[in-house]
């Protein structure tokens, strides 16, 4: 894995810091010959517009910049507004070479610290394959901030290394981080956070009758895993656990139903809900949040291999029911059933699941949010509320009776694939039947693999779902 994180966020102990800083203004009223030399106040009064301004000043022993947000908008929109401004002043401090950089926030409206973020999160890099680093991109080493406790602090801390967590697991290609593999890095990061990891293997996932993880896994020379990650503080103030399932499909090549064309790429970020539900239980770890929390990760590969699974199988899944595969391609909710299907034993207060799972629910919404669908027993409204806060917005889809007709068949109880509308749907209907306690899914496949760099989410892996849960959890604690 990559070196997970060089810049910290700090408080500013010290009174006599003379070093680079930012001027964060919400509006220009409040820039006054006060913070600024006449000159420099003359300058953005007279190159000042509406929106996202940012203005940089050498006093050759000091840089300072002015940025001044003031868009009106609702609160979590503002939010965002400051973590995109910290995206954009972040490519300035590396081509300055600036290590340490203090922001000051005119306004005292506490937005700093998401401006922080947004410095930060735009900063990461996938670059341990690259013979030669890109000098241009250079990471601050600290970022103080005033006006915030240590634990807040602390906390965006965390997230922001969590984040940078699950982006490393999502880039590493294949080849580095298999079904196998990837248990290693869950080794680093509980050891890392603290939580117990049990990994079970594929004598003991045939001994549970997983028939979904191991169908799926037949094409594959290597083995399947599932990974059992738990974070169970003394102080919980939960009786029955959260648990959160993430897809763990480390390449998705389609399987006999081969991939064609493009669809290929990027396959080896399948894996972006393990990505996430991994990140999510070291982040609320590492904060020693006293909730119970457990992760569960069904791995493996997807490939057209001499034992592959084939269309017209018929499976019989850990919870007994038979499906029927009509495409071999519709392989993330076969491991996902099993894995759900497993979490009952858990008596859970809720389940989440995480999947980069269709292609469908990519092109009903694009990279701009997540698909999320529920059963009538959970309630959604604070999930909803932190995927504001963070800006990692849901759209909930029906969960109609009438969509289960396009999974029914005849030869099993039901079949892996719906029908040519609603694909996002009849695979949450598909997960559906597994699951009996309050249950969430999530499908990311629109935000978690980016084409390009797109303000703070950097290209590839996003690590969308990993700040969502941690959010959740932190709600949750309060
Ligand atoms: N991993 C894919 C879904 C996906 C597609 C994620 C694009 C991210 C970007 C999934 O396993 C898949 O192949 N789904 C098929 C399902 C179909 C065969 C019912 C799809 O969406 O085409
Ligand atoms: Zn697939
Ligand atoms: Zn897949």
């Amino acid at each position: 894995m990559n070196t997970i994180i060089k810049t910290r966020i700090e408080l500013l102990s010290s009174q006599d810091y003379n070093g680079s800083y930012v001027l964060l203004s919400d509006n220009i009223e409040s820039l006054s010959e006060n913070n600024l030399k006449k000159e420099e106040l003359k300058y953005i009064l007279d190159n000042y517009k509406e929106g996202n301004k940012l203005f940089h000043f050498n006093r050759y022993t000091q840089q300072i910049w002015v940025h001044i947000i003031d868009k009106k908008a609702v609160k979590h929109i503002i939010d965002e507004e400051y973590r995109k401004a910290g995206a954009i002043i972040q490519s300035q401090f590396s081509a300055l070479n600036i290590e340490n950089v203090l922001l000051i926030d005119l306004n005292n409206n506490n937005r700093s610290l998401l401006y922080a973020e947004g410095i930060i999160l735009s900063s990461y890099k996938f670059d341990k394959y690259k013979s030669k680093k890109d000098k241009s991109n250079i990471e601050l080493s600290k970022i103080y901030v005033k006006e915030f406790t240590e634990r807040e602090i602390e906390l965006m801390n965390i997230s922001n290394e969590a984040t940078f967590w699950s982006r490393n697991l999502l880039n590493e290609p294949q080849m580095a981080l298999d079904a196998q593999t990837i248990t290693e890095q869950f080794k680093l990061m509980s050891e890392d956070a603290g939580f117990d990891l049990v990994v079970l293997n594929k004598k003991k996932i045939e001994s549970l009758r997983m028939g979904g993880l191991l169908a799926v896994n037949k094409g594959s020379n290597i083995p399947p895993s599932f990974s059992i990650m738990e974070w169970k503080p003394e102080n919980a103030i939960n009786s029955k656990p959260y648990v959160f399932v993430g897809k763990g499909v480390v390449y998705d090549t389609g399987g006999v139903n081969i991939k064609t064309g493009d669809f290929m790429t990027n396959m080896h970020m399948d894996m972006g809900g393990a990505g996430a539900a991994s990140s999510a239980i070291y982040a609320i770890a590492k904060a020693k949040l006293p909730i119970h929390i457990i992760t569960l990760i069904p791995a493996t590969d997807n490939r057209p291999g001499q034992d592959a699974y084939t269309p017209g199988d018929i499976i019989i899944m850990h919870n007994g029911k038979s499906v029927e595969v009509l495409n071999t391609d519709a392989e993330g909710r076969l491991i996902l059933a099993d894995a759900l299907s497993y979490a009952q034993k858990y008596n859970p207060e809720m389940v989440i699941d995480l999947a980069t799972l269709t292609g469908a629910a990519a092109r009903a919404i694009g990279k701009y949010g997540i698909v999320a669908m529920r059963n009538e027993e959970a309630d959604i409204k604070q999930l909803n509320k932190s995927s504001e806060n963070v800006y990692e917005r849901l759209v909930e889809f029906p969960m109609w009776d009438e969509y289960d007709e396009l999974i029914k068949t005849d030869v099993a109880d039901i079949q892996n694939l719906g029908g040519a509308e609603g694909g996002a749907i009849t695979a949450g209907k598909f997960l559906q039947n597994f699951v009996d306690y309050p249950w969430i899914h999530l499908d990311i496949a629109g935000p978690a693999m980016l084409s390009a760099k797109d303000s703070y989410r950097t290209k590839g892996g996003s690590g969308v779902g990993t700040r969502l849960l941690f959010d959740f959890i932190k709600e949750v604690a309060k």
